[in-house]
């Protein structure tokens, strides 16, 4: 799928539970003009989340919905969509959003919707990468961004960051390096996707018209 209208500016919705690092590295730069990207919604399903507060103060528009409202996950998320199409997004960036997308969710944004997990993908899906990474010994470890399909942190791979495990690094500290490579990779997928570079067909993520079956991938030390 490519972007439906893809002469004009790409229209990102941001959506996220928590602090919102990832959203303030698109935000950055995009003000930097170096994202061709209008942020055009953040939503949280959190009202607390102190992302709102950063979209605030950048004065983007900002959209809560809480999953306690909902009996089940395709409600939550039919309202979700619903809120976000007042802004008729081309693309749907997840930024630390701690939601399952049910299977609804995921077709009617077929191809539109970026996911980043801070892991070697295919390596640790699911949560605790880092404290995993570090039990296991693992001598590199890093962050993915991915088309998101059905397959929880499974969709094809665009881009991963890559880093050296570090002896005595403790989980917090391997999670401050990841994040740092993840304000780099996220918008850099991003702008792929805005100019047109990067898109999802029959279940492939291709850049510049080649299928990506390893993701492209840069190391950061
Ligand atoms: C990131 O580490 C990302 O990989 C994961 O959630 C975290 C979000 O962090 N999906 P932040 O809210 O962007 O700071």
């Amino acid at each position: 799928m490519t972007r439906d209208q893809p002469d004009r500016r790409c229209r990102a919705a941001i959506l996220i539970s928590g602090s919102g690092t990832n959203l303030q590295s698109f935000v950055d730069r995009s003000r930097a003009d170096q994202l061709d990207v209008d942020i055009v919604k953040v939503l949280s399903n959190r009202p607390e989340a102190y992302g709102l507060s950063r979209a605030r103060a950048a004065g983007i528009a900002t959209a809560c919905v809480e999953h306690q409202d909902f009996s089940d996950r395709e409600s939550f998320d039919r309202a979700v969509a619903a809120t976000l199409d007042e802004n008729e997004p081309d693309l749907i960036v997840l930024a630390g959003f701690m939601r399952i997308l049910s299977p609804w969710f995921v077709r009617r944004y077929e191809g539109k919707i970026l996911n980043i997990h801070p892991a070697l993908l295919p390596k640790y899906p699911g949560l605790d990468t880092h404290a995993r990474v570090l039990e296991a010994g693992d001598s590199r470890h890093g962050s993915t961004v991915h088309f998101v399909t059905d397959e929880l942190d499974g969709g094809p791979r665009i881009l991963a960051g890559r880093i050296a495990v570090r002896p005595n690094e403790s989980p917090a500290e391997l999670q401050a390096r990841v994040q740092a490579v993840e304000h780099q990779i996220y918008p850099q997928a991003a702008q792929w996707f805005a100019a047109g570079r990067l898109r999802f067909h029959t279940g492939a993520a291709l850049l510049d018209g080649s299928e990506l079956t390893e993701p492209v991938v840069i190391d950061y030390d």
